[in-house]
């Protein structure tokens, strides 16, 4: 009678431990594990994944996250890509073209001539009534205008007559001081799909006519102050899926002329509307996919924001 009783006692609690291991695991959501921690045990996203553990999503192609908690995904390595929910560095593999070395991935020349540095000059076409080049180093990229072209002289200086210029998925990481400066004609600029994490300052000066900047699918978590200071013709911007943290207050400030803004898709946390206040022309904003918690609400603009009312 003993016996059974002990049996049926330890049957029990043995039972109860099973529901409450079973109970456990599944209270957190997919993406997420438990935790024990000095209050009890909490879920939290899973290596290769982010998010608070209400809804874990899986790291983003091209980042990775080693951790469990609730840190960010990490970019992959300059000329680097990985497949979603990757959880270390080693999960970033060189793209086409570039190898690792000591983690970082350099551009082959040949297939047994890997280097750091490209300073190759390299005919990219033909824009306008110029031939282009460009030479890659380590300030970042220069674009240049072939010495015999056909060039437009503008007070003593020549420059190119050219109106759109296509840079866009060419594994470019960095952009020079002045890079575009022979090009004072442009109004189109695409630079979409490449790597860029690093921008200079002056990048974009002497451009008065340019319109469309397309930024969007780089590697930017930051714009150096005064990036887009003397575009005064600038009507749309796009920085859409880039890895942008925060924004400079004056980032956009002077740009009387600016129609379109994109930002969704990065990580910023916080944007103030007074960084849009002063710009008249402004109709759309779309800032969704972004870890901001504030709504922004501003009059005549059309703001896109995931989690807010839609206009
Ligand atoms: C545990 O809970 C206390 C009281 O809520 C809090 O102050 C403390 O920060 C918590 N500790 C951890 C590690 O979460
Ligand atoms: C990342 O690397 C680990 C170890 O090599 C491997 O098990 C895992 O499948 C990789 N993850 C992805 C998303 O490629
Ligand atoms: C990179 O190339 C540009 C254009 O040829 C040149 O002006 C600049 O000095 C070079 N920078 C470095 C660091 O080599
Ligand atoms: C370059 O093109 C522009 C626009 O088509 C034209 O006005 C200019 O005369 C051309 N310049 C030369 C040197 O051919
Ligand atoms: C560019 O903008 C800065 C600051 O707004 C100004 O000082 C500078 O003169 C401008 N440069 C040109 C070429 O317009
Ligand atoms: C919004 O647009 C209306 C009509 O064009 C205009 O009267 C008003 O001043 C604008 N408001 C702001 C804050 O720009």
């Amino acid at each position: 009678m003993a016996g059974l009783r002990w049996f049926a006692s330890v049957a029990m609690q043995l039972l109860m431990i099973l529901c409450l291991v079973r109970r456990s695991s599944s209270q957190c959501r997919f993406g997420a594990v438990l935790v024990n921690g000095v209050n009890g045990s909490t879920c939290l996203c899973d290596q290769g994944n982010y998010g608070d553990a209400a809804a874990c999503l899986p790291c983003p192609k091209g980042t990775y996250k080693s951790e469990v908690g609730t840190a960010r995904c990490r970019d992959c390595p300059l000329f680097s890509d990985s497949e979603k929910a990757s959880i270390s560095p080693n999960n970033c593999s060189c793209i086409t073209g570039y190898t690792k070395i000591s983690g970082e991935c350099f551009r082959c020349l040949a297939p047994d001539n890997c280097a750091k540095i490209v300073s190759t000059r390299e005919k990219i076409g033909v824009c306008g009534n110029c031939s282009l080049y460009f030479q890659y180093n380590d300030s970042g990229l220069h674009v240049d205008v072939g010495a015999a072209d056909y060039q437009e002289t503008l007070g003593g200086e020549k420059f190119c007559y050219c109106t759109y210029l296509d840079l866009s998925n060419r594994y470019l990481a960095k952009l020079g001081p002045s890079v575009f400066s022979k090009m004072r004609f442009l109004e189109r600029l695409d630079l979409f799909g490449n790597y860029l994490a690093s921008i200079s300052a002056t990048a974009f000066s002497n451009l008065p006519y340019l319109k469309q900047l397309y930024l969007q699918g780089n590697k930017m978590r930051y714009l150096p102050p005064g990036l887009f200071n003397n575009l005064t013709s600038l009507e749309g911007v796009y920085l859409d899926q880039n890895s942008l943290i925060v924004l400079e207050p004056d980032v956009f400030s002077g740009l009387d002329n600016l129609k379109t803004i994109y930002l969704e898709s990065n990580n910023l946390e916080e944007i103030s509307s007074s960084q849009f206040q002063n710009l008249g022309q402004l109709q759309t904003l779309e800032i969704s996919y972004n870890y901001m918690v504030n709504c922004l609400d501003l009059p005549n603009v059309t703001v896109f924001q995931t989690g807010c009312s839609s206009p």
